[in-house]
């Protein structure tokens, strides 16, 4: 009856009286949405509840509490909940229009934990109008009996019952076998799927998880079988192999690198606001670490019998299994130096953070490059060939090439400027966010700092007063060996900030193993295609009084 009635008119005609408000965490209150690692409860009034749960009167109580809440459930009747869609759920994402999310086919209400969630507000914000589940995987915490069961005392709704079905993909759509992904990526493009991880879960983690991992596709993601799946190793003087995934695995011993990628249009976004660019306007999140492992390259090109070190100039260039709409794959070439050098580090990938490649990150198999720029990280590989030429690919030849600030649509010579390999210094500002009112008081400054080439990160400065005076920020992460420091380094500073001090202009610049220091405005570094944009990232927030 209950579901006739749900199909024929989505809700049930008449409604339920609106959830209890509450303002204050219930015994057994922990949080619901992403961003609470483990011990980092304790924030605002959540914490002497989490720390009381801990105790064993309110192990106690919680259990008793269950007890009654069973009895009460056997004794009541079921409530009946009016049915939402997915896509009114979805208009349900701050707090003057009430923050909704799901949890399998049930709707909660959770406006009134928002700022109670031990993880912090903007976290479980993450989560607004959408599913919990791809936020709770991220976060081991949620996965306990009472997280659910305080849950429910939010609900307000369910899912109408064909929203669990997934929507058929189009026919004729090219991008249609492409895979899902996590809904709190920040989508740059959908097709082809280009999107970043929120700027506030960046830099949480040394290692970025592959679900948050920025994605950087110009075509549609190939399906590839990993059973029939072959890599191509090709090379003047007929030398010539066919590795299967299981060659790979088994031939070449398996060698791991931590190593953070970063997209030659990271920070884009600061450079179309001087003026405009062209590309898409990603923010200061193409840019992930990931533990990659796979065979070296080194190891596959001297078992291929390719030299140490050939006369002349050498390439190594990459195909990969997607293709244009005319057949080119995309493709890009590395130096044959980079490529072999015992130092250089370059993997055949097949996994990612101890898991298999995911598809969106090159599936079966894709080249790591460390301290190279994201665009010769070919992923989805089917080609490896040595050749006297740079990669004739569009991506090799015409993109991903830097120019000076005069250089227009009309003047711009590819052909004149080299192919973009090692990337520059790079650092930017993770917390706090801009337009951020913060109290007075400590204010902690949060970020990442990153160099091209194995070039270590060996100081971050961080001003609050748009440069006038600086600070040294607490450096965090794995100690890297020089001239291999392939992944970036976290860094924090904690600072005073005066109530009445009005706007903060906060400042970051890193310093490399060179002693390379980033360009302290956009303009002078600005091109037409808005790569290499790493000028000192500035973020303004207002003091609370
Ligand atoms: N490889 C293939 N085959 N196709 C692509 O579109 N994009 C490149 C590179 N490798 C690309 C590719 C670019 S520009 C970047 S920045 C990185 O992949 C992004 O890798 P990610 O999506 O795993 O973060």
């Amino acid at each position: 009856m209950l579901l006739l009635r749900a199909v024929a008119g989505r809700r049930l005609p008449v409604p339920l009286p609106p959830p209890p408000r509450r303002s204050c965490p219930r015994a057994g209150a922990a949080s619901l949405a992403p961003g609470s690692p483990p011990g980092a409860g304790g924030r605002g009034r959540a914490a002497p509840v989490l720390a009381a749960l801990l105790g064993l009167g309110a192990v106690l109580a919680y259990g008793e509490r269950r007890r009654r809440a069973a009895q009460a459930t056997q004794a009541a009747p079921a409530p009946r909940y009016p049915l939402y869609t997915r896509e009114e759920v979805g208009r349900h994402r701050s707090p003057p229009d009430r923050v909704w999310v799901t949890h399998g086919t049930e709707v909660f209400d959770v406006t009134d934990f928002v700022e109670l969630h031990p993880g912090g507000a903007d976290k479980i914000l993450l989560a607004a109008g959408g599913a919990l589940e791809p936020f709770w995987a991220l976060y081991a915490v949620h996965h306990q009996p009472h997280v659910l069961e305080l849950l429910r005392e939010y609900k307000v709704g369910e899912l109408s019952p064909e929203e669990a079905a997934v929507p058929a993909p189009a026919a004729g759509d090219p991008f249609a076998g492409d895979p899902p992904r996590h809904p709190g990526l920040r989508v740059n493009s959908q097709k082809p799927f280009n999107a970043e991880p929120p700027p506030e879960l960046l830099a949480e983690r040394f290692l970025t998880p592959n679900e948050l991992f920025f994605t950087r596709n110009h075509l549609p993601v190939p399906a590839v079988d990993a059973e029939t799946y072959r890599l191509r190793v090709e090379g003047p003087g007929g030398r010539e192999l066919s590795l299967s995934l299981e060659e790979l695995r088994s031939r070449f011993p398996k060698h791991e690198v931590t190593a953070t990628l970063q997209c030659a249009g990271n920070r884009r976004a600061d450079m179309s606001r001087v003026r405009p660019v062209k590309g898409l306007d990603w923010d200061i999140g193409a840019i992930g670490t990931a533990r990659w492992g796979g065979a070296r390259l080194r190891d596959v090109l001297l078992h291929a019998g390719f030299g140490e070190r050939p006369e002349g100039e050498w390439h190594v260039c990459f195909e990969g299994l997607d293709a244009d709409v005319g057949g080119a794959p995309y493709g890009a070439s590395i130096p044959y130096g980079k490529a072999v050098s015992p130092e250089g580090d370059v993997l055949l990938a097949y996994e990612m953070n101890g898991a298999a490649l995911p598809r969106d990150h090159g599936f079966p198999l894709r080249a790591v490059v460390p301290g190279v720029v994201g665009a010769r990280n070919v992923k989805w590989l089917r080609r490896v060939a040595v050749s006297p030429a740079e990669s004739p690919s569009h991506w090799q030849q015409s993109d991903y090439k830097g120019f000076a600030p005069c250089v227009d649509w009309d003047t711009v010579d590819y052909s004149a400027a080299p192919a973009i390999q090692e990337l520059p210094v790079q650092s930017a500002i993770t917390q706090p966010r801009p337009g951020a009112a913060v109290p007075p008081g400590e204010l902690t400054v949060k970020g990442y700092a990153w160099s091209g080439g194995g070039r270590g990160v060996v100081r971050v400065d961080v001003s609050l007063d748009g440069g006038r005076s600086w600070r040294v920020a607490r450096l965090a992460g794995e100690r890297q060996e020089p001239g291999r420091a392939w992944a970036w380094t976290l860094w924090e500073l904690q600072a005073p900030v005066a109530a009445g001090a009005g706007e903060l202009e906060i400042v970051c610049k890193a310093v490399d193993s060179s002693y390379n220091v980033q360009p302290d405005t956009v303009a002078p570094i600005w091109n037409l295609r808005g790569v290499l944009s790493n000028a000192w990232h500035r973020v303004r927030v207002s003091v609370r009084p």
